[in-house]
């Protein structure tokens, strides 16, 4: 199995994570807080923008998260890092996609 690489800039920091796993459980494994809410794909809280080397790095967003996407007006790079789940290559969380700000690093 190819590990999936999950970089974080704002943070300096990187993890590679099995396919499968979200945005906020590498997050966590790399030290970086990501403010959540439901972490159900429901309430937005955690949207950040990704930039991804192709275009299956990202799992396509499916039922609550494409609808809250949608329901938030969020551009196409946006995803919500509790539902987002990596599929292959390299993919990196740029920050949040409403506030616009940097991750933050935990600590
Ligand atoms: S924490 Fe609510 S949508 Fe992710």
């Amino acid at each position: 199995m190819e590990l999936v690489e999950v970089r974080f800039p704002a943070a300096g920091t990187f993890v590679c994570v099995a396919p499968g796993t979200t945005l906020l459980a590498a997050a966590a494994l790399a030290g970086v807080e990501i403010v959540t809410g439901c972490t159900r794909g429901m309430c937005g809280t955690d949207a950040v923008r990704v930039a991804c080397d192709r275009a299956d790095a990202l799992e396509p967003p499916t039922g609550a998260e494409l609808g809250t996407l949608q329901r938030m007006g969020l551009e196409a790079d946006s995803r919500l890092a509790c539902s987002a789940r990596v599929r292959a290559g390299t993919v990196e969380v740029l920050g949040d996609a409403v506030v616009d700000g940097p991750v933050a690093p935990r600590g």
